[in-house]
């Protein structure tokens, strides 16, 4: 089983957009999915909850703030969708549930400075330090041309940690998260850029890259 954590300190920088999209994007594939959310905000619950509506492939939700967190018996992904300002010992107790993470940066100065910082922290997990889990980081929000994304592209390119995709910023993903759906489910013309974008993120989760 493949589990896969997408995680960063800021809110808002798209850690539910990506968990979701990419639970979507396994079930339309045939695979058995899990959608832990361990973020009280319960956004990944919510965009199952609209999906459950709709007749789409089944992702079966876990509340990761319960006690217990199972996985449904042949179950071929656990996506887990992380709460905002994890630290210290949390943060050490929370990177344990999964193998790969997807760290999402906006294209912002304050965001960029805090990833550095919480990359770091994430570095010094006794996970991430003994190499028993790896990492990729996501651009998110992306809009080509502006000075601020470059700052971006280039302050990813430079840290550690594989660059592994950048995403654009698009009304689509704000239309999908309230249908329940993921962009992969929507009209195929109206997210041609999109499933472009997310083909070296699938690669990388596909490779032996992403799995230590
Ligand atoms: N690539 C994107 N394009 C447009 N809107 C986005 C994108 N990624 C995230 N959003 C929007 O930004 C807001 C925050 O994203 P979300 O995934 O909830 O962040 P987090 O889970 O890290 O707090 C949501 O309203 C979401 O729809
Ligand atoms: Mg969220």
């Amino acid at each position: 089983m493949r589990t896969i954590m997408v995680i960063n300190a800021k809110g808002g920088s798209g850690k539910s957009t990506i968990a979701t999209n990419l639970a979507s994007y396994y079930a339309c594939q045939g695979h058995k999915v899990s959608l832990v959310d361990y973020d009280p905000q319960g956004s990944s619950l919510a965009w199952l909850k609209a999906r459950s509506s709709i007749n789409r492939p089944r992702i079966q939700g876990i509340d990761g703030t319960a006690a217990t967190v199972n996985p449904g018996r042949g179950t071929g992904y656990m996506i887990m969708d992380a709460p905002a300002s994890v630290h210290g010992k949390d943060l050490n107790s929370l990177v344990r549930h999964a193998r790969t993470f997807i760290i999402p940066v906006l294209p912002s100065p304050i965001d960029m400075r805090a990833a550095a910082d919480y990359i770091r922290e994430i570095r010094a997990t006794r996970l991430i330090s003994a190499k028993k889990g790896r990492i990729g980081l996501v651009a998110n929000r992306g809009r080509d041309q502006t000075r601020i994304f470059w700052e971006l592209d280039e302050f990813l390119d430079r840290l550690r940690e594989p660059y592994v995709a950048a995403l654009s910023d698009s009304m689509n993903y704000v239309r999908a998260a309230d249908k329940g759906l993921g962009i992969f489910e929507m009209a195929p013309a109206a997210t041609a850029l999109h499933r472009i974008e997310w083909e070296p993120l699938i690669k990388w989760l596909e490779s032996r890259s992403s799995q230590p």
